[in-house]
This record gives C-alpha cells, structure tokens and sequence, in this order.
C-alpha cells in the first residue's frame, strides 16, 4: 500500500544498486582473472622499426619513411601509407609510388668488419656480406618499456594509503612484454586503490557482511570520458544514456592511467603509440590495432558483442592458426556472428567440449588469459643464410665471430655483466642438405665474453667438420640457452615468493643445485615458476592491512632451506606482527590475521576459480584437435596457440619476416 503512496516511495537511486558484487570489486585488488571489473591495456608503438629510424634520424612526423632490408620494406610510417606504401611492396616499388620517401636500411654486422653492427649506406646489396641486426629496437623498446613502467610507478606511489610499494610490485608482475613493440598491462590493482580513494563509498564498511551484495551505484549519469578516446559503440540493447555502473568507471580510470602512460612515451622518447583497454587481453589487443596511430580504444562490457560481431573468429588470439582454419571449414564461416547463433550443442557435436566451451566463451568476449610476465629470454640466436653456399673453415669463422659478436651484446643487455643470468649451453646449428645440431656447456668457470664464445663456437665447427659433410654450407647459426639465474635477479620480488605455502610449493622440483650458485639461485627455473598461480603472488604482493611484511622479505636474500616444509611453517607467524587475532584457516592451514579473512576468503575464491579456468586451457590447448564424434585418434596435435605460452607462429596474415 505505502509502496504505491507517491509520498511514501522510495527515491529510485535510493535502492538501485550496481551489478557488481564487493566481492568482484575486491578481486580487482589481486588482479583476479575471475572479475568481470578487470581493467587490461594493450598498447602496441606505431609502425615501430620506422618510428626507430624517424626518432634515430630526427625527421619530423610527416615525412613518409619506410625500414628496408635488402629489397623488402619490414616497416612503413603512417606518413608513407597514403601512398599506398606497405611491407608487401619492395623498395624499388615504394620509391616509385613515393619519390620522396626515406627507405632507410635497417643495421647490419658485415663479414669481416668485426663485431660490431653499423647503419651502412650501401647495405641493400650487400645481402652476402652483411647480416641485420635489430639490435637498435631492441635498445628502443627497453627504453619505452622503462618510461612504462616509470610511469606506472608514477600512479602507484601517488597513492595516499602506504601501500604504494606494494602496487608498485603488483604490478611489475602485471606487465606483459608480448613482442618488441607491445605490452599487456593489468591495471586491475591500481584501478582497484584509485577507485576506492575518488569514491569512498566503495570502502567495505563492518555493515557489509554480505560480500555478494551489490555495490552502491557510481554517483554519476554519465562518464565524464576524454574526447581523445575512443569508444566502441554500445551493443544493440545498450543506450549511451543508461546510467554507468562500476565496470564503465573502471574503464574511465583505466583510460586515464593509459592516457598518462602513452603520454609519457611521447614526452621522453617521441614516439606514439595505440593502445586498447579492456575487460581481458583479448579484446585489449583488438582495441588497440582499431584506431591508430596513436589513438587508444575502450571497449565496455556493455559493447563486448557488438564490437566482437564485426571480427572475423580468425583474427582474434589463438584463433588465428590452424584451430581458426578447422573452424571455419566445419561451420562454413569466419564471421563470429554467424557462430554466435550457434548454440554451445552443437559446437559440442564437432568439436570436443572443452574446446566448444571455450570458444563459446571466446567469441563471446570470455577470455580469462593472465598477463603473464614472461620478461626472461630463454634462448638467443645469430644466423645466417648463405647464397650461395660457403665452403671454407675462414668463411664460416668470420660469420662465427659476428655471431659471438652479436649474441654478447644482448646476453649484456640481459644482464651478463652483473651477473644477474648466464646462459649454459651454446649450440652449433648447420645446414647442408641436411640440418644438424652440436651443442656443449658453457664453462661455469669462465666469465661469458666474446671470446669464449667464439672459441667455443669454433669448437663445435670443428667437430661439425670433424663429422664429416661440412660443405657447401647453406645456413648456420649460433644460439645460447638454459639461462641460470644470478645472484641479483629481481631479489625483490622473489623475495615475496619465498613465503610459506609458496616456499613450500616452489621448491618441488627446483633444479638440482650448483655449488657454485649464489642463495638465490637455488629459486625454480621460469618453467617451474609459471607452474606457481600468479593469484598466490598478486595476494601477497599487496598484502592487506599488514605492517609492511613486505620490506621486510623485500630486503632479505631468500635463504635456501635444506627443508622447505620448515621454512613454508615458519613462515606465517613471522610475517605477521604478535597482537593481530589470528585464525587458522580450514583449506590451506595457514595462520591468517582475522582482518585479512575477507580477503583470504576472496583468494580462494579467485584460486579455484583459476585453477578450474587453467585446467580448461590446458584441455583446450591438448584437446583442440576437432574431432569427429566417432574419432579417438589423438592424431597429431593441433595446438591451440596463445594462452600459456603459445608465443608460436605469428599470427595469420603476418608472415614473420626472416632477419638475416
Ligand atoms: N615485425 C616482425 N615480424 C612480423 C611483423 C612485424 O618482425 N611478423 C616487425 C615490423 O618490422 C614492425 C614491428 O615488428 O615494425 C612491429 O610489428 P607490428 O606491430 O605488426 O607493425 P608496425 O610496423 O609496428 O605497424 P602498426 O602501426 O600497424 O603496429
Ligand atoms: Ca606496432
Ligand atoms: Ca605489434
């Protein structure tokens, strides 16, 4: 009766609350995969090897540029493009279509010339002598990779609360270096501090106890957005003029945050780059390639389908490959609209069900792929193709040292010198009608220089030499891998991850120790870090309400323990102070302060769900084989790429371009 009264209802915004949970706002702050409030950047640098030269050269914007090797352009500025310059031409066309254009050559080490790579003016014929070096982008993108980071560190330690060191850590592990001019950024925690210092009404008050309530709407009708952004349209049954919720605001932060960070590439480094925002890497990086150059693109929740519905299923990540092909030839279509109308069913009757389940989720903008920052090289090669072939020991040594030469210099920039990682085994590839390979350790007891590399490749030729059939020579190449990390790697971080339950879990299977090895190369390799669940850092990368146990292992080697069990027990009451309550929680035992329940709760909520979600990729990536229902065959593995570590083949459509 009253709630018909005029008089007596409630005002409308009184009980409206947001769609969004404490729960999923909470997530955020862990840089949860399992939030539909996830902030994710993609930012990729503009035509990069042309930008290089243009910055190297100091030519102004608008002067059309275009980076050759030998007869093929490998980059071509946005300023060349209306000419209809792009890398399927060869230079002589380029020129022709643009008489002005600067077709700069890219560097190149020269046989015979020492080790040194040079921008020489007559390197376009000189495909035999000459071998490309790219090691100028290389150099360019360590330096934006920095100001990235600078600046991302910038935001944290603004923040207000004293847990700037902790964001700043948390995200250092949610920077994805994905090729030499893009990166994927997790700005979920630093979204998360912002939001809660602009509105405070997001702080989880003691009358909260429902963590699946809905929050209390954002205090706005309409997202103040920059004009410099671009908004991709609304789905069908959306309207600009519904009033935001938080998944929009998270979006206007994240924006503001990409906003700075490519604005500070430009400041420091003149270049531009574009950039996406999104609720997951996989429509981050489709964001980013709509609107360039430097433009950045955001694509809501509330835009997700329409947005999607324009894509081919082929040029989204993972898709691009042979999983994409087989797709598209059993359902006759490329076009992710016409699979949205495909019920999961009948996905599931031509393809097994884990795959129809992803790629259900998939074209429907459910991509829970972790930015993983996979910033350790694994493996480094030099290599050469000789036509026509070389024939001579004094041929093959020349080359030899240029690679030595050229392998040093980034084994440098990797940190050799500081002793920070070095690499274990160098490998001889050579081609004559067949290929082989001989490889042999690095001596631990050797300082890595030049020179070792290059006797020990001049070792290894012999005994290609020595084996017979050296000659004529078609291709070598030199390579360095199984890197061993030095004493002041990232002590920072890893000092976080010997922790407890992580000191416990990260010691299985840690590789048999050197006793030459420093404390702290006793930590797992990459591979088996990666085993680890990136929730377990981010939760104790940003522990709650602690009195900063984190300087604390910040600043302490990580000891190697004889008994990882002991130290994983030991660790709990040492990280805590002495007066906080403590509980012990009933799933994983450890010794939890009662102000951090909430969020321990939240981490195994977020944990599960990623462990199941982990699995899925796993079965995706084993499974995605289509099959025919009445098919057992395991056949021979079609790999769906991306996810973990699927950094393959480059997509469809990009040819990776072969330096020699
Ligand atoms: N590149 C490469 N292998 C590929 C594609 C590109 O080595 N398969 C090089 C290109 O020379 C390029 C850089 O890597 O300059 C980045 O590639 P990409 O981002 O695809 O192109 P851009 O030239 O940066 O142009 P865009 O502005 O479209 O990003
Ligand atoms: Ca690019
Ligand atoms: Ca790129």
């Amino acid at each position: 009766m009253s709630s018909e009264d005029p008089l007596n209802a409630s005002p409308n915004d009184a009980v409206k609350r947001s769609r969004y949970t404490h729960r999923q706002l909470h997530l955020l702050r862990q840089g949860s995969t399992a939030t539909p409030l996830r902030a994710i950047a993609h930012i990729d640098l503009d035509a990069f090897y042309a930008q290089c030269e243009m910055v190297r050269l100091g030519l102004p914007r608008d002067t059309p540029l275009a980076v050759r090797q030998w007869e093929s352009l490998i980059a071509v500025n946005y300023a060349a493009r209306p000419f209809g310059i792009t890398r399927m031409i060869t230079a002589a066309e380029a020129r022709k279509a643009c008489p002005n254009i600067v077709l700069q050559h890219v560097a190149t080490f020269r046989e015979g010339e020492g080790g040194r790579w040079a921008y020489r003016d007559d390197s376009f014929k000189n495909i035999k002598t000459d071998k490309v070096s790219l090691d100028p982008y290389r150099a360019e993108s360590r330096k934006i990779l920095k100001t990235i980071k600078d600046e991302l560190d910038r935001w944290c330690t603004n923040e207000p609360d004293g847990e700037a060191h902790c964001f700043t850590q948390g995200l250092s592990a949610g920077l994805e270096k994905a090729s030499i001019d893009e990166v994927f950024i997790d700005l979920s925690p630093l979204v998360y501090s912002v939001l809660l210092q602009r509105y405070p009404e997001l702080r989880p008050s003691l009358q909260d106890e429902n963590r699946d309530a809905g929050l209390p709407p954002p205090p706005t009708t309409a997202v103040p957005w920059d004009p410099e952004d671009f908004l991709v349209e609304l789905d069908l049954h959306e309207r600009e003029e519904d009033d935001p919720d938080w998944d929009d605001m998270v979006m206007l932060v994240g924006a503001e945050i990409v906003r700075a960070v490519r604005r500070a590439v430009w400041d420091e480094l003149k270049y531009t780059c574009s950039a996406g925002l999104a609720r997951n890497k996989m429509l981050a990086k489709l964001g980013s390639a709509c609107n360039k150059p430097d433009k950045q693109t955001v694509v809501r929740n509330r835009a997700v389908q329409h947005f999607l519905g324009g894509y081919k299923f082929t040029q989204i990540r993972m898709l691009g490959g042979k999983l994409g092909d087989q797709i598209t030839s059993l359902f006759g279509t490329e076009q992710v609209s016409d699979l949205l109308s495909v019920p999961l069913e009948q996905l599931r009757t031509k393809l097994d069900d884990h795959t129809a389940s992803w790629l259900y989720g998939i074209i429907r903008g459910d991509d829970r792929s972790e930015v993983n920052p996979r910033t350790q090289i694994k493996s480094m090669l030099s290599a050469k193709s000789f036509r026509p072939s070389i024939n001579s020991v004094g041929q093959a040594e020349k080359w030899l040292r240029i690679f030595a030469a050229d392998i040093y210099g980034r084994l440098v920039e990797d940190g050799v010198l500081e002793n920070r990682r070095r690499p274990r085994v160098i490998t001889l590839h050579h081609r004559t009608a067949q290929s082989r390979s001989r490889q042999i350790p690095i001596p631990a007891s050797n300082a890595v220089d030049e020179n070792l590399l290059f006797e020990l490749a001049k070792t290894l030729m012999r005994q290609v030499i020595t084996d017979g059939q050296a000659w004529p020579c078609s291709n070598l190449s030199l390579s360095v891998s199984s890197f061993e990390e030095g004493v002041s790697k990232n002590k920072a971080i890893e000092g976080f991850l010997l922790r407890g339950d992580q000191a416990k879990s990260l010691s299985h299977g840690s590789r048999p120790r050197d006793p030459n090895a420093a404390a702290s190369e006793q930590l797992p390799p990459e591979k088996k870090r990666k085993t680890d669940d990136n929730g377990i850092k981010r939760f104790f990368a940003q522990p709650p309400h602690t009195d900063s146990p984190v300087v604390d292992e910040e600043s302490a080697q990580p000891q190697p323990d004889p008994d990882p069990i002991s130290a994983a027990q030991r660790s709990p009451p040492e990280v805590h102070g002495s007066a906080m309550p403590y509980y012990t929680c009933g799933r994983c035992s450890r010794s939890i302060a009662e102000l951090e329940s909430e969020e321990h709760d939240d981490w195994h909520f977020a944990k599960d769900l990623e462990l199941q979600e982990r699995q899925e990729a796993r079965d995706v990536q084993h499974q995605s084989r289509p099959t025919n229902s009445s098919s057992s065959s395991r056949g021979t593995g079609t790999r769906g790429r991306g996810g973990r570590g699927g950094r393959g083949k480059p997509e469809r459509g990009q040819m990776r371009l072969a330096f020699q």
